[in-house]
């Protein structure tokens, strides 16, 4: 039977419009695949066909009525045109974000290599993109070769603290993940049901990923394998807030999550695919799951982030996974005249922006071009110079982000939310300075968002171990591990508390010297290891019948310097928990020339805990992942600190 309406042009649409589950599959594949792989499958096709035809006839019609997805995408580079992709069943034109890399070994595909990718379909006049309501199924043929704090291969979603909406098909650091967000009309602000993979991501290869909801359950497919399933989510899909489809990246209205991988292939269908199809549709293209690493043009290993803005000048800093050049577009707005490139092809750049005047603002965007032409490319981002006295500004501080890439992404989104100017680091950044793996996957990944458009201004905790990769990764002031900067009324002093620290030190002098130069309204130190702290067994095992030294002696001798050149606050990290202490001078109490000290160490390590009873110095406690804000205006200065959950759990006001 020929199906009414017009013959559509696109031949592959017309072979989607006759087809059946699973003989659609099978021809598109056929088709759209090289000459070579086009024999292939079709002597596959000829040796499954009677096993084919007795499956079309016990199972043809269990889906739907047609079996046909509500819009699917071929992604390969002889089908772009004019920087987007069209659909091959619908009329849903995929824009894509940037000029993408095509690859075809071993599978034809574009990849995504962790800069601006990905592309979207978005509503046309008055035609919202497909938002079915029942019922799922989200499908692609997707090889991730990294992980990320939330991916996304193809989605419709909103996911916020406020509400959430929609539904995707993504991936973690580590395993792949189907979010559904289940409620009527009205009842608007619902909750993203998250199922996760039993087995981790197979990095680098193929996989037919398939994940379906019927309206009582969710089940996510691998290579026609069931590896999650729940009943959690019920009812009809609550589309709240959400209008576009976004496919190679996660993207939501304050997220945009790039991927680092490539796709093949991606459907949407209104119904919940029956296993029995995705087995099928699996079978006939196996072949690809077979394939291991093929063609990889260069990716972001590290995602371009800033450091060390002071009032005329920043650095832009990237690493990727082979040489490239780089170039950073920038200027006071977009389209940028503008640019400085690096001076040669290498997997590590740190390029510094220079010739700015301070106070200023703008955008910048990172444009990498590989041996072969390959580009890549980021979203635009902010930059801004260090602003001279008077204005104000205000910075965040994390500590300790050490082996927790989820809860380190948690507070590094709670950081970004709260704008900062800049952000600082106190120290164990990652767990084993030497292992680039953590910098890469649990430092600089889950904080990407953050660390491209907020300056990080770190300092040296004991898990670095002063390992090159800290030098390699900072871009600081000689000698690197100790520095100081200002920003506006404030001067920060930045030291290494693994190096000594007592007087006649090397560190202590510089400090000494340097705090006596300083004209700066504000004062602040910070090093990684605290000079007071309720901690329970850092400095003796309080559980245990042993008394506190109530924080390290090796810089307690610093407090006299604090004191002596009246710092306002010291920050410290090392203990794993948020601790206020009350103005301290002279061990004692002093609420006029007293200085403060903060432990903000809650980025991601595994947490601690306080002694059985308070120490006189305590004004405020708490154990979690967390972050500290520091407001300054003038003679004011705000502080206040917030969980991982953006709820805020100490405030502290201090005028001069
Ligand atoms: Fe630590
Ligand atoms: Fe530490």
């Amino acid at each position: 039977m020929v199906p009414n309406g017009p013959v559509p042009q696109n031949f592959m649409e017309k072979q989607a419009r006759f087809g059946k589950m699973p003989l659609w599959p099978v021809a598109k594949s056929i088709l759209v695949e090289p000459p070579m792989k086009k024999i292939l499958l079709l002597i596959s096709l000829l040796a499954f066909l009677p096993l084919l035809i007795r499956y079309q006839r016990d199972h043809g019609d269990t889906d739907n009525n047609s079996g046909l997805p509500t819009a699917a995408w071929v992604l390969e580079g002889a089908r772009v045109d004019k920087g987007g992709i069209p659909s091959t069943v619908g009329n849903w034109p995929l824009k894509l974000h940037a000029p993408p890399q095509s690859i075809t070994a071993p599978v034809e595909a574009l990849y995504f290599g962790g800069g601006l990718t990905g592309g979207s379909v978005l509503s046309q006049k008055n035609r919202p993109t497909p938002a079915p309501k029942e019922a799922i199924s989200l499908l692609a043929w997707v090889r991730i070769d990294a992980g990320a704090r939330k991916g996304g291969i193809i989605g419709r979603v909103e996911d916020n603290r406020y509400g959430a909406g929609g539904t995707y098909l993504g991936y973690d650091e580590t395993h792949l993940v189907f979010g559904l967000t289940p409620g009527g009309p009205g009842i608007g602000e619902g909750r993203l049901h998250i199922i996760r993979s039993a087995k981790p991501i197979d990095k680098g290869i193929w996989s037919l990923v398939v994940a379906t909801y019927d309206g009582k359950e969710m089940r996510l497919f691998v290579n026609g394998e069931l590896v999650a399933e729940s009943t959690d989510a019920r009812g009809p899909i609550n589309w709240y807030r959400t209008d576009s489809w976004s496919i190679g990246r996660f993207s939501d209205e304050n997220e945009k999550v790039p991927m680092i991988g490539a796709i093949r292939e991606v459907e949407i269908y209104d119904k919940a695919l029956s296993k029995e199809s995705i087995r099928a549709r699996f079978a006939f293209q196996s072949a690809r799951a077979k394939t291991v690493l093929g063609d990889s043009p260069p990716h972001f290993v590290i995602a371009p982030y800033l450091q060390f803005p002071d009032t005329n000048s920043f650095r832009v800093c990237l690493e990727t996974s082979s040489p490239v050049t780089a170039t950073i577009e920038y200027g006071p707005e977009a389209p940028f005249n503008l640019k400085t490139t690096s001076k040669e092809a290498a997997t590590f750049h740190e390029i510094p922006i220079e010739g700015l005047s301070p106070g200023t603002m703008g955008y910048y965007r990172v444009v990498c071009q590989g041996p072969a032409g390959e580009r890549l490319e980021t979203a635009i981002l902010p930059w801004q110079t260090a602003p001279k006295e008077g204005v104000p500004f205000s910075f965040a501080i994390i500590g300790d982000t050490q082996g927790n890439a989820p809860a380190t992404g948690k507070v590094a989104d709670i950081m970004k939310e709260l704008r900062p100017n800049f952000a600082l680091h106190l120290g164990d950044v990652v767990n084993e300075g030497h292992d680039k793996r953590q910098w890469v996957e649990e430092l600089f990944r889950p904080s990407q968002e953050l660390f491209g458009q907020v300056p990080l201004f770190p300092t040296m905790g004991n898990h670095e171990k002063n390992h090159p990769n800290y030098y390699k990764y900072f871009a600081l002031p000689a000698p690197e591990y100790r520095y100081s900067y200002t920003w506006g009324d404030a001067e920060f002093f930045v030291l290494d508390s693994n190096k000594p620290m007592a007087k006649g030190t090397l560190q202590y002098t510089w400090l000494d010297e340097a705090m006596g130069k300083s004209k700066a309204k504000w004062k602040f130190c910070y090093h990684h290891h605290p000079v007071y702290s309720s901690d329970n067994n850092d400095f003796g095992d309080t559980f245990a019948g042993k008394r506190s030294l109530f924080g390290d002696p090796k810089v307690r001798p610093l407090a006299t310097l604090y004191e002596k050149h009246k710092v306002d606050i010291v920050f410290c990290g090392h203990v794993h928990l948020y601790e206020r202490t009350h103005p301290i001078k002279n061990g004692k109490l002093d609420e006029v020339g007293g200085v403060v000290y903060v432990t903000s160490g809650g980025g991601g390590g595994s947490l601690e805990n306080f002694t059985p009873t308070p120490e006189w110095f305590k004004a405020a406690n708490r154990v979690d992942y967390h972050t500290t804000l520091v407001n300054i205006r003038n003679s004011t200065l705000e502080l206040r600190a917030f969980d991982k959950d953006g709820l805020l759990f100490d405030q502290y006001l201090r005028t001069k």
